[in-house]
């Protein structure tokens, strides 16, 4: 059996407790539940209680010396980090396209002539699956570094059954091998692919009536997700596949509005989508219908940074009622990054969330962003140990530091996987 883990002397233990059946919104975004001089329990992949050190050292008395007890003087200790929105799975790399974009060049018109998501695609589909898992790993190793214990990761770089299934088949590894643990979403509707771009309804038909049906059958994904956007699919091709994906019991996202205003935000709240992500120009009619039916608003700092463009204000959206969580985008074309503290920092800088809310935004906002509000994001009896320990001393300085990896201890399941920042 394995030792009891007893993290003590927390500065401070910042739970995020209370919002397991539903998203923190409002002014309950500021609400961490801080315990200072906190500790935690942890047996066979659980928390098993939570407390003040004193507390728990007396409750635990009898069975202290058997457990690996860490101290965390001087540190914080908040829920492991929760990435609800990556493209985990590609080959390659795109600085070509990033230099072109330096020089003038915007993401939509070097995707329409055949750059963009298409090059990626290309690259992908001539990888093996072995190079693709194997780049795939690094990531979420780097992930992991970072404090970040679940990640979302989407299919779509293969826009042909055999790449997604290729895609597919990766999470489907990772999710057997690495600590971090993978959502899986299909992404069949990223692009249209090149193939198709004179027939884009047959791509749509393709996906509809061959591949959605595979992805259920073979329990391949959790969700299904459109690039509902002006010349990639519209928001009636995007309602039929997000329909059809939810009638073989795969759950609705959308990347909505994010180049232009496309009715995206509307069509979530429509469908009862989980999350509709980016929202960079979705309309003030649209959050409202969000916020009403309880779509989690997923937002995406590090992609309006990279790709030059205005930041989407966070503020309104959570003073009108949005539940807002926050994720890297990770992927090659708009937000090659890993770190979900710069864009907790970016949050703030840029969105204006306050230290608290864009803390909450990564952790349990977003495990509800994947349905998991109940297994994770919190530091709460029951829950999967998953907890970050950082070497700072207050949660405001992980906001304050920016492009400072503070992450000192990771713990997984129950496990130590990082520890003084190394994988171990
Ligand atoms: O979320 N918008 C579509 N998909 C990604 C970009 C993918 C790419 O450029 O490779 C996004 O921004
Ligand atoms: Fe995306």
């Amino acid at each position: 059996m394995e030792h009891p883990i007893f993290i003590k002397n927390a500065s401070q233990l910042i739970t995020v407790g209370g919002f397991s059946e539903t998203p923190a919104r409002k002014e309950k975004m500021k609400q961490l539940s801080i315990i200072e001089n906190g500790a935690v329990w942890i047996e066979s992949e659980k928390i098993i209680s939570v407390g003040l050190t004193s507390e728990l050292e007396r409750k635990y008395s009898k069975q202290l010396h058997q457990a690996e007890v860490i101290d965390a003087a001087g540190k914080i200790v908040i829920p492991g980090l929760i990435d609800p929105h990556t493209h985990l799975v590609y080959a390659g790399s795109r600085e070509d396209e990033f230099n072109l974009r330096l020089n003038g060049a915007t993401y939509m018109e070097i995707m329409n002539s055949g750059g963009g998501i298409h090059s990626t695609t290309a690259r992908t589909r001539e990888a093996t699956e072995e190079k693709l898992f194997k780049e795939s790993k690094n990531r979420l190793d780097l992930f992991l570094l970072h404090g970040v214990t679940t990640v979302e990761a989407k299919s779509g770089y293969g826009l042909n059954w055999e790449t997604e299934y290729k895609q597919l088949k990766v999470v489907k590894k990772l999710q057997r091998s690495h600590p971090i643990d993978v959502v899986s979403t299909f992404m069949g509707a990223h692009a249209v692919p090149r193939e198709y771009k004179d027939c884009p309804e047959l791509y749509v038909d393709l996906i509809i009536n061959e591949m959605l049906p595979k992805v259920a059958n073979e329990n391949l994904a959790e969700f299904n997700d459109v690039f509902c956007e002006r010349g990639v699919f519209t928001p009636d091709q995007s309602r039929r596949i997000l329909e059809a994906g939810n009638r073989l019991g795969l759950k609705p996202k959308i990347h909505a509005d994010e180049i232009e205003p496309c009715q995206g935000a509307e069509l979530a709240a429509e469908i009862g989508a989980v999350s509709a992500d980016h929202l960079l120009r979705a309309s003030e009619q649209g959050i409202k219908e969000m916020a009403e039916k309880g779509v989690i608003g997923v937002l995406l700092p590090g992609t309006a940074f990279f790709l030059m463009t205005e930041a989407v204000n966070g503020r309104k959206m959570i003073d009108n009622g949005l539940a807002v969580a926050l994720s890297t985008d990770c992927n090659p074309g708009s937000s090659p990054t890993v770190s979900l503290p710069l864009m907790m920092n970016l949050a703030c800088l840029k969105m204006g969330l306050t230290p608290s809310e864009a803390l909450i935004a990564s952790t349990i906002n977003a495990a509800h962003a994947i349905s998991r509000g109940n297994e994770i994001g919190s530091i709460e009896e029951g829950k999967k140990a998953d907890l970050v320990i950082l070497n700072i001393p207050n949660y405001i300085q992980i906001q304050y530091y920016y492009g400072i990896n503070h992450t000192d201890t990771v713990i997984k399941s129950g496990k130590i996987v990082v520890k003084d920042g190394r994988r171990c």
